[in-house]
């Protein structure tokens, strides 16, 4: 079989162009346009970049968006204080705050503060709860991204092995949930493996469709992938690199030169998965505006 390489930023794209005229569409009928706010605490330059990328992807679509910049030495009562009055802000639909927090900060207080109705992120554990249990609710924003990418290229998981590698609460853990329940890029045999795993190497070999989300650069190798398996590779690392001119680049957490050759589809480093994520969270981000008019 060729391989195919999944094109993340196209899709991202066309879906976003979809998202805009529902957006204008529900603008001309309720007179409301969808409102997000991004918290940003400190100055991690990546989250900086990811929640720069969300706000310019609220442009695009003709949402509105808030983003309010703390200093890391914020306190967590403040943080907390402000989460409290975005759950209370008629104006805001849905909001984030950004991840990884400054480490005084306990980020499991702070995810359990945001409303449920308001947390486009899908982080609170209501809403886990409820993916787990295959309700509506709001999907953490990159297994959603996922879910599209393999539905609009038309891959099959009904049946198939699906190997997951790394059990994070945002990727590893609900993608390998979310490919087991009974629904249309579920119903998968998943396996959902990590740093204590043994025999990764004979696991990863059985899979059909390989998660790699453990954010170690090209840690999936050309010998742990079946002859025509499905690679979708969530890392994003940033490794150095004396050819380029900033000094360094973004690889993912499968070595695509030799891997891609034996897949029939795979998600390349950049442009693959990580626009996606950020389409999820626009997707969220208009439904919780919806539902906030009550509307399905
Ligand atoms: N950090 C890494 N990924 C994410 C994400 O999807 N949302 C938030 N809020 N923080 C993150």
């Amino acid at each position: 079989m060729p391989m195919n390489i999944i094109d993340g930023k196209l899709t991202a794209e066309e879906i976003k162009q979809q998202l805009k005229s529902d957006t204008e569409r529900f603008i001309a009928e309720t007179g409301k346009t969808p409102h997000l706010a991004a918290v940003l605490v400190g100055d991690n330059p990546a989250s900086h970049a990811y929640v720069g990328n969300k706000v310019k992807s609220c442009g695009q679509v003709g949402f509105r968006s808030t983003l309010i910049k703390k200093e890391a030495d914020i306190s967590e009562e403040e943080l907390l204080a402000l989460i409290h009055q975005l759950n209370q802000d008629p104006d805001i639909d849905g909001f984030i705050v950004q991840l990884p927090l400054p480490k005084h900060i306990n980020e499991v207080k702070v995810t359990l503060a945001i409303d449920p109705d308001k947390d486009v992120d899908g982080f609170h554990p209501v809403n886990f709860g409820k993916m787990a249990q295959g309700l509506p609710c709001f999907l953490p924003a990159t297994p959603y991204g996922i879910t599209l990418l393999l539905e609009r290229y038309g891959i099959e998981t009904a049946g198939r092995h699906v190997v997951v590698v790394g059990r994070s609460n945002i990727v590893g853990t609900p993608m390998s949930i979310l490919m087991s329940r009974k629904s249309r890029t579920g119903d998968a045999t998943v396996t959902l493996t990590h740093s204590r795993t043994r025999n990764l190497k004979d696991l990863l070999l059985l899979a059909d469709i390989v998660v790699a989300a453990i954010g170690i650069p090209h840690f999936v190798t050309a010998d742990m992938i079946k002859e025509g398996a499905v690679v979708i590779d969530v890392g994003i690392n940033r490794v150095e690199d004396e050819n380029a001119r900033s000094g360094s680049r973004l690889v993912g957490d499968v070595d695509y030169d030799n891997v891609a050759p034996k897949c029939s589809y795979i998600t390349p480093v950049p442009g693959g998965v990580g626009p996606m994520t950020v389409v999820g969270l626009m997707m969220n981000t208009f439904q919780a505006a919806r539902q906030r008019l009550s509307l399905k």
